[in-house]
């Protein structure tokens, strides 16, 4: 009877024993993981990342998922199906901020990371004002690859010159070099479809506000039926104005080419354009031109792509090494001089990021940061949506007053406004 036991308890042992090497062994299997990076220079820093992820897991198969379509307007319809049919992959981007917490968070979808984040240190090198917008209640939900800027303007310095037009700094100064260039046939600013119309909203918004305004917009201290609110509007329509008429037609990376062909002088855009004109073979000041949008001097408004680990992911300890070379020093110095972000990490060597880059490291470490909408920071997808829909009517439309009632109408529902 004891020998029996015993025995048993030698195989129970060696079950345990067999389990914990296991876990020490390398990660084995195939990794699939969901994104939106399909353009040039999103789709070229991913297959960085691939490479460095390879490298480290030479037993691990990278099956990239990515699903066409800026701003993850398809992929996160693709995504929310596979969830909801409980077939998750074994990661997906997601941006810090309520896009994040107020969604997958909320839905239970996620698991927290704090063992991962304790095991790589991370908390000593990710920032600490990016910390509480991937937590609830003490955990930490995701692994932040990247710090992106989505107030940028971008310009073709060759159509600049020709036309002898200055850089604007001011949305007045906007209109007026957008006038120049009009009257030589060129198209002033060039724009894609919808998200990218809710983008330059977004940076309109910032730029007639100021921070301080913006930021109470979504914190019910900033009217939304407000005179600032009236102005924006106002600012956001007569550029749509100066847009190239096939807007509708093209993504963020097709209005960027019209940049670049000189078809356009100016696009309002993420600095993933960055990464797009590189990927075209253009470099900083030479192909391209960057400054803030106009009237946001000084202030960053800012996303961040972070990656997750799903409840219920098909390869747990495939997920986990991924994620662990996306939070690393060298997962984050391969992807992001590429994709056109600099790193979350703040221990990255300055020295691998061109000039552009350089110049969001100073802006990040210097400037008033506030957070994005399209890019999921500042409003949850309920709330987006919602304005989404205002926009998609407005651009139809064209009923400023209705557009910003219906504004108004999506701030009380999220409960954000009284
Ligand atoms: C953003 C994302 C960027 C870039 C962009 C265009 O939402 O954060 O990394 O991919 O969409 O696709």
């Amino acid at each position: 009877m004891q020998r029996k036991n015993l025995i048993a308890g030698l195989a129970v042992l060696a079950v345990l024993l067999a389990g914990c090497q296991a876990a020490a062994e390398p990660a084995a299997g195939e990794v699939e993981v969901f994104s939106w990076w399909t353009a040039g220079g999103e789709a070229d820093g991913l297959a960085a990342l691939i490479q460095v992820m390879d490298t480290e897991n030479p037993d691990l198969l990278f099956v990239n998922s990515a699903v066409a379509g800026g701003a993850g307007t398809n992929a996160r319809a693709v995504l929310a199906t596979r969830l909801s049919a409980g077939n998750p992959p074994d990661s997906w981007q997601g941006h810090a901020g309520q896009e994040l917490i107020g969604t997958y968070v909320s839905a239970g979808q996620i698991q927290p990371l704090n063992d991962l984040y304790e095991a790589n240190g991370w908390l000593d090198v990710m920032p600490e004002t990016l910390i509480p917008l991937i937590s609830q209640g003490g955990d930490i939900y995701s692994v932040p690859v990247n710090i992106h800027r989505a107030n940028v303007l971008w310009y073709n310095p060759e159509v600049l010159a020709t036309y002898g037009v200055a850089v604007p700094t001011t949305i007045d100064e906007f209109f007026a070099a957008a006038d120049a260039v009009q009257a030589a046939d060129v198209t002033p600013l060039a724009m894609g479809e919808q998200w990218t119309s809710m983008h330059l909203f977004e940076t309109v918004l910032l730029g007639t506000l100021g921070a301080e305004s913006y930021n109470g917009l979504w914190e019910g201290t900033t009217s939304w039926a407000g005179p600032e609110v009236t102005q924006a509007i106002d600012n956001f329509g007569r550029m749509l104005e100066l847009t190239n008429s096939d807007a509708s037609t093209l993504s963020w990376d097709q209005a960027a080419q019209l940049v670049i062909d000189g078809n356009a002088a100016f696009t309002i855009m993420g600095d993933w354009a960055e990464g797009y004109f590189k990927a075209a073979g253009l470099s900083p000041m030479e192909g391209f031109g960057w400054a803030p949008a106009p009237g946001t001097g000084g202030v960053f408004q800012f996303l961040s792509d972070s990656f997750v680990l799903p409840v219920g992911a098909p390869n747990e300890e495939g997920a986990t090494a991924f994620l662990t070379i996306a939070g690393s020093k060298a997962g984050q110095e391969a992807f992001n001089p590429i994709k056109g972000s600099i790193c979350a990490r703040t221990d990255c060597d300055a020295s691998l990021f061109d000039e552009y880059l350089q110049s969001a490291m100073n802006d990040w470490a210097s400037n008033t940061v506030v957070g994005s909408l399209t890019h999921g920071v500042v409003a949850n997808d309920n709330w987006k949506s919602q304005i989404d829909t205002a926009l998609g009517l407005y651009l139809a439309d064209g009923d400023a007053a209705a557009f910003q009632a219906a504004l108004a109408a999506a701030c009380s529902d999220a409960g954000t406004c009284g």
